[in-house]
């Protein structure tokens, strides 16, 4: 089997054979790590996956059956613009890097290894889900973030090997070599070492952690960097798809819980094997602050070097900004001084991370919507929310006090007792683990989740999308 067959790409692989090489050898490292710390127990199944085979809108959604260690983790770039240039900061305006610039490698490199560090992360986190999957429809959804988190890994390996010689091979290895949650070699962010050991934790992953991804991947798609922008701009197309399943998930035990409460006696929708909405809520709020940790400090020197050097931008840099460069605005951030939050005025490009976190916390708002009109709908009265972005926050400005869900500063004292009320407790996980016995039957589904509108690829909900 040549090359091409095993790494399909667009990015002439065969005419580079320096890099065919490394990837060559990296290949079989992946591998193995694919099957230790991959799906467990799925890997000999047929699984109804869609795989890239082209950027074309058409041509990458390609369907089969496939054994999750054979599918067919690509290299794939956007097209490349001609004569691109680079969009923002010092430089803007100046042609876009199509090496590492010198003086910016190190920080890019890092960027680089951090954005690739979540990719495997999230599998690992993952790994025990299939074991207890809702429908053969979810068990299919769930090996499909599996092995494009994988491709994504694939992506940012792709750019360290081919643009960053022997530290980036080096680097490479590590992504290998680290795992989620462990003591001595654990990942790099910390929403990526929390075990997302049952399906509430994985819809609330998917939708509130992936979607950090989307912002992250957004910036970098900005990126002076062409390589890294055009890498960056195909792997949004695939995690929009990461992000539906957590909406969408998490939508549908939201409306399983609103009819298992109208049909209890005390609508009460425990009394009846559904996840009562407050537990919904204590895993939003756990993996949105998570997930809002990972945008790092609101006052940022790095947010101001990064813009400066071109390397990232800000969502949607090209279409939502006149000035580019931004070297003198100020934006008024919240941060914590003697105790108390106060309003300061900090150097634009300071403020960068707060300011994609803003649009970050836009985009959940919307979802949060969403899931209310479901309970609209259903006829139940209570509601979910986004709580405070001060609320349990490890990074940044409000790391160092405590805050409840309203944003309103509370002593350590009173957050430790009322922890319990905002955040899962090991009995809410134990019960939501509860509930979790597999269906893996064509057509059934588990009793705490509403099926799906739709199938997969115009399927039937019935699709054998995992063949026993
Ligand atoms: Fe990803
Ligand atoms: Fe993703």
């Amino acid at each position: 089997m040549n090359m091409y067959d095993r790494i399909p790409n667009n990015v002439n692989l065969d005419k580079d054979p320096r890099l065919q090489r490394a990837l060559e050898k990296w290949l079989p490292n992946y591998l193995d790590w694919w099957r230790e710390m991959g799906p467990v127990g799925f890997q000999e199944k047929d699984v109804y996956l869609r795989t890239a085979v082209s950027v074309e809108p058409d041509g990458w959604a390609h369907y089969d059956y496939v054994k999750m260690p054979d599918y067919r983790w690509g290299i794939f770039l956007a097209p490349p613009e001609p004569e691109a240039k680079i969009g923002f900061g010092d430089n803007y305006g100046k042609p876009a890097y199509q090496e590492v610039p010198g003086e910016f490698r190190n920080p890019l490199r890092r960027i680089i290894v951090t954005q690739g560090d979540t990719e495997p992360a999230s599998v690992e986190q993952q790994r025990q889900l299939g074991g207890a999957c809702p429908s053969l429809y979810d068990l299919r959804n769930l090996f499909q973030v599996n092995v494009e988190e994988g491709r994504h890994l694939w992506a940012m390996v792709y750019l360290l090997h081919g643009y960053f010689g022997r530290d980036g091979r080096e680097e490479a290895e590590e992504l290998l070599r680290r795992r989620s949650g462990d003591l001595d070699k654990p990942r790099i962010l910390q929403a990526f070492n929390q075990p997302c050991d049952d399906w509430l934790n994985f819809y609330c992953f998917t939708m509130f952690t992936d979607r950090d991804g989307k912002y992250q991947l957004c910036a970098l798609a900005e990126s002076g960097f062409e390589p890294l922008a055009r890498t960056c701009k195909f792997m949004l197309t695939e995690e929009a798809y990461h992000m539906f399943v957590g909406e969408a998930g998490v939508g549908r035990v939201v409306r399983r819980s609103a009819q298992l409460m109208k049909e209890s006696r005390n609508g009460d929708a425990r009394e009846l094997g559904g996840v009562p909405l407050d537990v919904i809520q204590k895993y939003v709020n756990f993996w949105y602050s998570y997930s809002l940790d990972l945008f790092g400090g609101e006052v940022s020197s790095n947010s101001a070097d990064f813009f400066a050097a071109g390397l990232k931008g800000r969502y949607r840099e090209r279409e939502l900004f006149e000035d580019h460069v931004a070297a003198d605005g100020v934006l008024k951030i919240e941060v914590v001084e003697n105790d108390q939050v106060k309003s300061r005025e900090a150097p634009l490009r300071n403020a960068l991370n707060d300011v994609l976190r803003g649009e970050y916390a836009k985009d959940c708002e919307r979802g949060l919507a969403r899931w209310n009109k479901i309970l609209a709908d259903e006829g139940v009265a209570e509601r979910l929310y986004l709580p405070s972005r001060r609320f349990h926050r490890r990074v940044g400005e409000y790391a160092k006090h405590r805050f409840d869900v309203h944003g309103a500063q509370i002593s350590r004292d009173e957050f430790e007792r009322r922890a319990s009320e905002w955040l899962p407790t090991a009995l809410d996980r134990e019960y939501v683990r509860s509930l979790m016995t597999p269906v893996s039957e064509r057509g059934k589904i588990a009793n705490w989740i509403a099926p799906p509108p739709t199938g997969t690829n115009h399927q039937p909900f019935d699709f054998e999308y995992v063949r026993s």
